[in-house]
């Protein structure tokens, strides 16, 4: 949903909107974005939340505090300390009583803090005194971005802390440079606060097994047979289902520290093995990883040694087709999802293997445009039906692709609650 199509007049001056009743801080750090925070302050307000903003001594330096104020009508908080250097408690107060802390633009500066938590301004403090759910949306140059101390900022944010990092995107820097580090679209941060706040738990009670990653067939004690699968889109799948209030498990060959059951597996058998394990009691099966379709037929103990020859074979068997089995004995009450990335022809391909595997949606993505699907966060997908539907989605993150999925399974989890009632 854009809420910037949403007219002014229709939430009028009682804010009613998607986000009407919520309370969202918006963190304003010190970047060049901290133009479009504005932006984002009145679509957060259009769409009915109480807005208050607290920026960082390097923010006004962008903007200034009374653009926001007069955007969201609420003071704007700067100081962690009063003019006398008081400590002024209602900030805790307003940490205490926000539904969610969103931070944009988030410079490298303000991320490396949060993931250690210093508080030595006040967003800093505001951040490590709230309960609420936490987003970030990191805006910097790209090699800041890439820097190691960074990534490993964020991940410690991402996976400990469990804060929602809305992925950056790519373009012109304001310095010039072109990559990966301006902050996401002022529509993408809406749609994913609106999205996130509005969670709904149209997901509980139901048990859903998600697969992730790329299984690894060993040669060798060294080497294995692989491919480019980060995992990213089924650890997003999994992310989305559980915020719904699902009973996830990720089977996932990519280590991940979430606090939902996580089985990790290396191979395509040891990921059958554990699938099959838990497929009985899944209301849905969301197979996301990409599963190796052949194995070497012997895995040498030894590390296999160079030869004069020039030529060596390796022997491959099938693995077993997971989707394709369990699709065929699933049951009236359970779902199947499964996922293709294809080079050529993807529609046709597609379409085939959701017949195939007997699936109730298939998500296609072609892997030949640049810069979506394997090792980023972003994905465009189409999405079809085993009835025949067909939905185009253009590229978005790949947590808001799974968000639009789990909206989907909940109404046909629904429906097929209630045909067994009707029975
Ligand atoms: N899949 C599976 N077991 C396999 C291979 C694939 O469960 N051995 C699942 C994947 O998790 C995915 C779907 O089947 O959800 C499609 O996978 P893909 O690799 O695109 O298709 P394949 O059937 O392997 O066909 P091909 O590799 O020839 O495109």
């Amino acid at each position: 949903m854009n809420t910037d199509d949403i007219p002014e007049s229709s939430f009028g001056t009682h804010d009613t909107g998607p986000l009407d009743g919520k309370t969202i801080i918006l963190g304003v750090s010190g970047g060049i974005a901290a133009y479009k925070a504005c932006d984002l302050a009145s679509r957060l307000r259009k769409a009915g939340a109480d807005v208050h903003v607290v920026m960082t001594p390097h923010a006004k330096a962008f903007v200034t505090p009374l653009t926001f104020q007069t955007l969201t009508r609420n003071p704007v908080h700067c100081e962690q300390f009063g003019e006398h250097g008081e400590w002024k408690p209602e900030h805790i107060e307003l940490a205490q009583s926000a539904d969610l802390v969103l931070v944009a633009p988030a410079t490298a500066n303000l991320i490396a803090k949060l993931s250690t938590g210093i508080c030595d301004e006040l967003l800093g403090t505001i951040i490590l005194a709230t309960q609420a759910e936490v987003m970030l949306a990191p805006a910097m140059n790209p090699i800041m971005l890439e820097h190691p101390a960074t990534q490993f900022n964020l991940g410690v944010l991402q996976n400990r802390y469990r804060y929602e990092i809305i992925p950056p995107d790519m373009g012109e820097m304001a310095c010039g440079d072109w990559g990966t580090g301006k902050m996401a679209s002022v529509d993408t941060i809406t749609d994913m606060v609106v999205s996130r706040l509005m969670a709904n738990r149209s997901l509980t009670g139901k048990q859903i097994l998600i697969t992730a990653g790329g299984t690894r067939e060993p040669i060798d004690p060294v080497r294995f047979i692989g491919n480019r699968s980060s995992g990213k889109m089924g650890i997003a799948m999994a992310d989305a289902a559980h915020a719904r209030g699902a009973d996830v498990t990720l089977i996932t060959t990519v280590e991940v520290d979430r606090s939902y059951p996580v089985v990790v597996v290396e191979t395509a058998q040891d990921m059958q093995e554990a699938v099959e394990t838990e497929f009985d009691s899944c209301d849905a099966l969301i197979m996301t990883a990409a599963v190796a379709d052949y194995r070497p037929i012997v895995v040498s103990r030894q590390k296999i040694k160079k030869t004069d020859s020039d030529d060596i074979v390796l022997e491959l068997t099938k693995n077993p087709d997971i989707l394709d089995l369990l699709g065929h004995v699933k049951r009236k009450d359970q779902v199947i999802i499964g996922f293709a990335a294809e080079s050529d022809d993807l529609l046709n391909n597609a379409q085939q293997k959701l017949k195939r595997k007997q699936l109730d949606l298939i998500i296609g993505n072609d892997i030949t445009v640049p810069d979506i699907g394997f090792g980023s966060d972003f994905n465009a997908v189409v999405i079809l039906t085993a009835e025949g539907t067909r939905e185009n989605l253009p590229r978005m993150p790949k947590r808001a692709i799974a968000d639009h999925i789990c909206n989907w399974l909940a109404n046909r989890l629904a429906n097929l609650d209630h045909s067994t009632v009707a029975k």
